[in-house]
């Protein structure tokens, strides 16, 4: 296509009405791109995306629709599948819907892009890839967290050679969920429910599978222990209802290299940490604390030599002693860049790594945590092929 050429691009978004897809994916990413003006691709066509709103709830659609300025909305998936100009499925319903949306999808010949994780267990997750790389659709799975700032940075340290031998990964990451009862939940009640896909080892081991397998190196053994902290919560309708998933998650993952990484997940925590998710990395030449922003650094040759006293008060400040990483790059929001970079993989076929069989290896290491969890033992993670 010529130099200036613009180019549309439609993309049904089903589960627009929901927190995650309403948010990072409608309104900060594919309305930012439009707002920006499109995306400009490499050979100079500007592509123009526009969405098709796909949800159960016809009148929040209307109101999302309205307020947005997007013509094109439906409570009808099938009829959606079919608009003129509809090349992607986005996915961002609740995880248990999350196979059939993606069947009739790609049965429709659409590429697809979902949330993760892409199903509630391998063996379907393998099969989604398969039923996707059979009917030749480019595919894509959202690993948002590699798009943050403070990874991002940290990446950039390991890289760079920053820590010598890298020996450990400490990840803490979580807050307060209210339970509903005397303020309102942050979270939906599904995510507490493991009959409807709920659990936060199903929700966040697949992000700590591509974190940890990025930045540091693939995940060899995973030992988790699973907890329901608070056996009842109330839910959106008012009513309590029984807590049958995790809502906390004490892992150990072992990496290539003798890495071991200790990742704590939890919605029953009280946040005394910088960022809601931190990781420290601890190396022979250096350390470093890294969260969803910043990432600070502390060298070999700038470390304090502490001694254990506890008859007298800390005499140093120990935070003080750590260095702020520049960014050194501007970071757009996570979301928007993973959707600009898929993008490009469907109309430009430029590469993305980010496929079913990365989705699916999300997928294995929640399974194979919850399996620890139950059996109370160390499982080693064996590879995946579609
Ligand atoms: N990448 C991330 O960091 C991240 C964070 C949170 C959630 N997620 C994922 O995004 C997806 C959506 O999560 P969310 O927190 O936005 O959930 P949500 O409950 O806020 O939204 C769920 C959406 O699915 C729709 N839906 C379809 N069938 C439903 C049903 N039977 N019950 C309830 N809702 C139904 C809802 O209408 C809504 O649009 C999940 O797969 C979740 O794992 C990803």
């Amino acid at each position: 296509m010529a130099a200036n050429e613009e180019r549309s691009i439609g993309i049904v978004m089903n589960g627009v009405t929901g927190r995650m897809g309403y948010r990072q994916h409608l309104v900060r990413s594919i309305l930012a791109i439009r707002d920006q003006g499109g995306l400009r691709l490499a050979d100079g066509t500007v592509l123009r995306p526009e969405p098709i709103l796909v949800g159960r709830n016809e009148s929040k659609l209307a109101t999302i629709a309205k307020e947005h300025g997007v013509d094109s909305w439906t409570t009808d998936l099938d009829e959606a599948l079919k608009a003129p100009g509809a090349e992607i499925y986005f996915d961002a319903q609740v995880t248990s819907r999350r196979v059939e949306g993606v069947k009739k999808a790609v049965a429709a010949g659409l590429n697809i892009y979902t949330e993760k994780p892409i199903s509630e267990d391998t063996e379907t997750a393998l099969e989604l890839g398969r039923i996707c790389r059979d009917a030749g659709v480019k595919v894509g799975v959202v690993q948002d967290k590699l798009f943050l700032p403070g990874l991002l940075k940290l990446k950039r340290l390991v890289d760079g050679g920053f820590f010598g031998k890298i020996l450990s990964v400490r990840g803490e990451f979580g807050y307060w969920v209210f339970e509903g009862d005397w303020q309102e939940a942050q979270r939906p009640s599904w995510n507490y429910r493991a009959e409807d896909g709920g659990g936060i080892i199903v929700d966040m081991f697949c992000h700590w599978r591509y974190v940890l397998e990025e930045i540091f190196g693939p995940v060899r053994s995973v030992q988790a222990l699973a907890a329901t902290h608070i056996p009842e919560r109330v839910g959106e309708d008012g009513k309590p209802y029984a807590c049958t998933a995790d809502d906390a998650a004490y892992g150990i993952f072992e990496l290539d290299g003798g890495i071991v990484a200790q990742v704590n997940s939890s919605w029953t925590t009280r946040v005394f940490r910088d960022e809601l998710v931190e990781f420290q990395v601890d190396g022979t030449e250096g350390s470093a604390v890294a969260g969803l922003r910043r990432c600070r650094v502390q060298h070999r040759s700038m470390t304090p030599k502490p001694v254990w006293n506890p008859d007298l008060p800390a005499t140093e400040d120990f935070r003080s002693q750590w260095q702020e990483v520049p960014d050194n790059a501007d970071f757009d929001n996570g979301f928007k860049a993973q959707w600009e970079l898929f993008l490009r993989h469907v109309v430009a076929d430029e590469p993305f790594s980010w496929d079913f069989l990365a989705g699916a290896r999300g997928v294995q290491l929640a399974e194979l945590g919850l399996q620890s969890a139950r059996e109370g033992r160390r499982i080693e993670v064996p590879e995946l092929t579609l």
